[in-house]
Formats: structure tokens, sequence, C-alpha cells
């Protein structure tokens, strides 16, 4: 069985008084009901992940990852950070692949494939993030154009490394747009997620390969979202910088 994970993605938002402020709000009102089934991982901006990872311990199935890694091992690329940088501060989850990357900083799938290797042969579990632009689903194209994605990155790991990974669909077009997608569509991109995984690394594999849906989940919808068959919890932006949302959507999967 895939593992339920519900992934915070705090974005470039926050200084570290307010990072802070938020995780305490979070672990408080996580103590009181904390189902150690379902991971919760924090994935914070780069200079606090040290910070909020030494609140989070102590505390059952939460987890900091990272929101980013370099695509290099290591040498002279300023301002990167390696997957070994992240190892040696015990961090074991990281971003890759977010829409926002592909976007802004031209992120292409060849440059991301070797993002996920440099995590995985680090022992750090990628979040993989796939999804289509408008346009592709306008034109019915959006299965090929995600399956694609998958098949130029991830799927090329060997099934050992591949175990490691951790999908998120989130559509161009519903992040921070506040306009999910209906119930139907993510149940049929999950679905397809799950065959296309099935049909290369064999159907334990696939089982137990958590995939996430990310893109306007908040506290009203993300109960609803999660009974969607194959669909193995969320990744969330604007709706995990308020503690008590995030909770509530926390406390919506199980
Ligand atoms: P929103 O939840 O703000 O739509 O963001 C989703 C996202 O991009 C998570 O990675």
């Amino acid at each position: 069985m895939a593992q339920n994970i519900i992934a915070a993605n705090w974005k470039m938002n926050n200084d570290e008084y307010s990072s802070k402020k938020l995780t305490y709000e979070f672990l408080k009102l996580l103590n009181r009901k904390n189902n150690p089934k379902t991971l919760k991982v924090l994935c914070v901006p780069h200079p606090f992940l040290l910070s909020i990872d030494n609140m989070c311990t102590g505390t059952e199935s939460v987890f900091v990852g990272a929101q980013n890694c370099s695509s290099f091992k290591q040498g002279s690329f300023t301002g990167e950070v390696s997957a070994l940088m992240l190892k040696s501060l015990g961090i074991k989850y990281v971003i890759i692949g977010h829409s926002e990357r592909r976007d802004f900083f031209s992120e292409t799938n060849e440059e991301l494939l070797n993002k996920v290797l440099r995590s995985v042969e680090r022992n750090i579990s990628p979040i993989f993030c796939c999804g289509e632009p408008l346009i592709f689903r306008n034109k019915n194209n959006h299965l090929e154009y995600v399956i694609n994605q998958l098949k130029e990155t991830v799927l090329k790991l060997n099934k050992e490394s591949f175990q490691k990974v951790i999908i998120a669909y989130e559509p161009v077009w519903a992040i921070g747009s506040g306009k999910t997608a209906s119930n139907k569509e993510i149940e049929e991109m999950h679905v397809a997620i799950r065959k296309t995984i099935k049909q290369k690394f064999g159907s334990s594999v696939s089982k137990n390969t958590s995939i996430l849906y990310g893109g306007s989940v908040n506290a009203i919808n993300a109960k609803e979202i999660f009974e969607i068959h194959d669909v193995d919890g969320g990744l969330i932006g604007g709706a995990s910088l308020q503690a008590q949302e995030f909770i509530d959507i926390v406390n919506s999967i199980s």
C-alpha cells in the first residue's frame, strides 16, 4: 500500500521568525491528534531547513524537506545547494520539477532527471512534480503530456531508485488559482500515472508509489480529493501557510 503523505510547499514566503511561529503552531495543533500513518513533510526554504528540522525532531511522522537541489554533484556553481549538503543536514525529501521551477527557471526534463539522480543517490526522496499547462488540457493532450514528463525523468531510474520517488500531480492551471481539477480529472490522471508505473516497474512498485495531488487544495475540498481513487495525499501551497488550515487538511486524510 502506498503511504499517505501530506506535504507543505511553503515556496518563497515568510522570514525565519514567522516560519518558526508557523511551525510552532502547527506542531502544537498536531500534538493534540497525530495520525502516525500519515507522513507530514514541511518543504521549507533552504535557510530554514535546520531550524525547522530541529523544531520537528521528536514529533512522530513529521519531516522537513527542501524545495530544490542542484543537478550537479559539487563544484563551482555559485548559489546552488547540492543533494549532499541536504543529506548532511539529515534532510530526506526534496521537491523536484515544480512547474514554477520549470516556468521561471527554465528547468528541462533533462535537468530534472539529473536532480532526481543526485537526490536518490544520496537517499533523499524526490517529491517529483508533473502537470499540464491549460493549453494541453484544452487540446485533450493532458495525459500524454504528463506521462511524457514522467517518461523523460523518473521512469528512467532503475527500479530500486524509483522506489524512493513520490509523485505529485499538479495541473499548472490549478496552482494558486483557487480552481481545483474536478474529481474525474484528478482520478483519470492518477490512474494513468499508476498504470504507467505498473507497465514499467510492475504491480508491487506501482501499488507502493505515493501519488499526491496539488493545486488549490484547502481545508474545505481536501477530504473529497483525498477520497478519490489512487490519490495518496496532497502537496499543499498557499493553505500550508496557515497552521490551522494545514492541520485541517492533514486531518482530512484517513
Ligand atoms: P496552491 O496549493 O497554492 O495552489 O499551490 C500548490 C503547489 O504549487 C504546491 O506545490
